[in-house]
C-alpha cells in the first residue's frame, strides 16, 4: 500500500460501526490504510473492530486492532503506550467517537450528560494528553476531531447534550492547535453533516417499516442541497485532506463535510403583495 500518508502511524478511535455498514471511523480506518497508513484501530467494540482490521488485511493493509473504552483515563493511556510500543510513533490521532442522545435539557439526566461529555469531549481531552508528548518527542504530528455541523447549527431535533458536546469539540480543538503550533503540532475539527452511517440510520430502519423507512430517507435527501445524504466515504476523505501534509497550512479551523446543508437560509414566505 502507498499513497498520501506513506509511513505515517495513525490512531483512529471508534475504528468499528455499531452496526452493518460504514461509520465514518471504520471508512477513515479503511482509506487511511489505502493510502500506505499503519493504523491503529480502536474501539470499545471487540467485534467490529475485528470486522475493520478484517477488511483492512484483506486490502493488504496495516493495522493492529486495539479494544478500548476511550473516556477511561487508563485505558487511553494504555492504548497510546502499545501504539508507541508497536509502531514507535504516532503522527496522526483521529478523534472520531461519538455518540447521541435523543433527550432536550428537562428530559436529560445528569447521569446521561455526564456520559455524553465523557464519551465526546472527554476521549479527546485524554487521547491528546498521552498523544502530545509522543507527537512533541518527534517532532510533529497531525490531530484531527470529529465534531458535527451541530456544534455550530440547532438541527431540530433535541440533543442538548450532544450539541454541546460538539461545540466544545471546536473551542477543544483551537486551543490545542494554538498551544501546540510551534511543537510542529497541527489540530482541526472535521464537521460532518446529515451522513448515512449506522448511527444514524440503524434506530429508524429497526422502529420503521420498511416502505415508512425509505420515505424517510428520501425525504432527508431532498433536503441536502446537493440531492443526497453524505456517506462515511465523503467524511473519511475529509478526514484524509486535514491528516495528510496537504493541508500542512491549515491548523485551528474546521472543515464541514455536509452537502451544502448549512450554507442555505430558508427565509420565511414574503405575504403577497
Ligand atoms: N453519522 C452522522 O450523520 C454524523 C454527523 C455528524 C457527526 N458525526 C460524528 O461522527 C462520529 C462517528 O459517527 P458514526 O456515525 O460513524 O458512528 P458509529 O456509531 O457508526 O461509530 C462509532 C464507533 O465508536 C465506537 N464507540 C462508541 N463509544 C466508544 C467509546 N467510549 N470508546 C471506544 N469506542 C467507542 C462504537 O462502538 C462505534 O464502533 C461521531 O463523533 C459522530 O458524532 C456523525
Amino acid at each position: 500500500m502507498s499513497g498520501r500518508l506513506n509511513k505515517k502511524v495513525a490512531i483512529v478511535t471508534g475504528a468499528g460501526s455499531i452496526g452493518p455498514g460504514w461509520g465514518n471511523g471504520k471508512a477513515v480506518a479503511a482509506l487511511f490504510a489505502r493510502q500506505g497508513a499503519k493504523v491503529f484501530a480502536v474501539d470499545r467494540s471487540e467485534e467490529a473492530l475485528a470486522e475493520t482490521a478484517s477488511i483492512i488485511a484483506d486490502e493488504g493493509g496495516e493495522c493492529t486492532a486495539h479494544v478500548a473504552d476511550v473516556s477511561v483515563a487508563d485505558e487511553v493511556e494504555a492504548l497510546v503506550a502499545r501504539c508507541v510500543e508497536t509502531y514507535g510513533r504516532v503522527d496522526i490521532l483521529h478523534n472520531n467517537v461519538g455518540i447521541v442522545d435523543d433527550k432536550n435539557v428537562l428530559e436529560t439526566t445528569e447521569e446521561t450528560w455526564d456520559k455524553v461529555m465523557s464519551v465526546n469531549l472527554k476521549s479527546m481531552f485524554l487521547t491528546c494528553k498521552h498523544t502530545i508528548p509522543v507527537m512533541k518527542k518527534q517532532g510533529g504530528g497531525v490531530i484531527v476531531n470529529v465534531g458535527s455541523i451541530s456544534g455550530i447549527r440547532w438541527n431540530g431535533v433535541p440533543w442538548i447534550a450532544y450539541y454541546t458536546s460538539k461545540a466544545g469539540v471546536l473551542g477543544f480543538t483551537r486551543a490545542i492547535a494554538l498551544d501546540h503550533a510551534k511543537d510542529g503540532i497541527r489540530c482541526n475539527a472535521l464537521l460532518p453533516g446529515s451522513i448515512n452511517t449506522p448511527l444514524m440510520l440503524e434506530p429508524k430502519r429497526q422502529t420503521m417499516p420498511k416502505p415508512e423507512f425509505d420515505k424517510w430517507v428520501a425525504a432527508r435527501d431532498t433536503k441536502i442541497p446537493i440531492g443526497r445524504a453524505g456517506t462515511a466515504w465523503d467524511v473519511a476523505y475529509g478526514a484524509l485532506f486535514l491528516a495528510s501534509d496537504d493541508s500542512e497550512y491549515v491548523t485551528g479551523t474546521q472543515l464541514v463535510v455536509d452537502g451544502g446543508l448549512i450554507a442555505q437560509m430558508k427565509m420565511p414566505q414574503r405575504p403577497a403583495a
